[in-house]
């Protein structure tokens, strides 16, 4: 695990979007895994400014976001459809059909999860995916507890969780389930990139530089996997 310490946001938003930006430079049909919440913010903004200069930047580029709520619509303002949409998707020149996101409203829940499973796997495995980092812990939406050997699946959000996301939901109605990759499918990922920003998450930066690898704590399972940065924000 590498962990690199960052000066401030900016610096850790520059240089994740560095590596994003190689990533498809590199590959430009490269398959990246995509995280929300309030982290990846500025990673995205500099992503969107560069890739105007750099024209066709996305075209070929394949995403799959790690989680999304279930039991809301994709329109719905808190959800992370409508999330990617705003600071990345409606900016860049991907594909609608390449930006998979799980379906929080399918009908049948489990199907879709498998569903996802299935895509991801048909895009020939996850190349490069991009975590935040839980208060608690959790990665995607795996909470504490989360067997390492979890796959796409739906959860029940931890009432923390729920508190913390609670921006996004005005009205009050936090949703109480996801859908989200498990912790198997994230660590199938070749190369993972956990930002470590934003308020609150000291504890949880400390307890996984400690190295104890324990499902209580479900970051620490990017222990086990040999290509893992790690961006701190100072
Ligand atoms: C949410 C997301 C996670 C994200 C985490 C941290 O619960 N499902 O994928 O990493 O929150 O969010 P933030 O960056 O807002 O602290």
């Amino acid at each position: 695990m590498r962990w690199i310490a960052c000066q401030d946001y900016d610096d850790l938003s520059r240089r994740a979007a560095d590596v994003l930006l190689a990533a498809i430079t590199d590959d430009p049909r490269c398959v990246l895994g995509l995280p929300t919440g309030r982290t990846p913010v500025g990673t995205y903004d500099r992503v969107v400014q560069e890739c105007s200069r750099a024209y066709h930047c996305f075209r070929e580029v394949v995403t799959f976001n790690l989680d999304e709520y279930a039991g809301i619509a994709r329109d719905h303002p808190g959800s992370y459809f409508t999330y990617m949409r705003k600071h990345l998707f409606d900016h860049v020149d991907i594909d609608p059909r390449n930006a998979h996101l799980p379906n929080g409203s399918a009908p049948d829940l489990d199907a879709e999860c498998a569903r996802y499973e299935n895509e991801i796997s048909r895009a020939g495995a996850l190349h490069l995916t991009f975590l935040g980092l839980g208060r608690n812990g959790h990665i995607g939406f795996n909470e504490p507890g989360t067997p390492f050997h979890s796959r796409t699946r739906v959860v029940e959000l931890a009432p923390s969780t729920r508190v913390a996301n609670a921006d996004l939901f005005p009205d009050g109605h936090v949703p109480t389930r996801a859908i989200t990759m498990g912790i198997a499918t994230i660590l199938e990922s070749r190369s993972i990139v956990l930002l470590a920003g934003g308020s609150g998450k000291q504890e949880a930066i400390a307890r996984l530089r400690s190295g104890a690898v324990d499902e209580g704590f479900p970051a620490s399972a990017l222990w086990k996997h040999p290509d893992v940065t790690v961006l701190v924000q100072g």
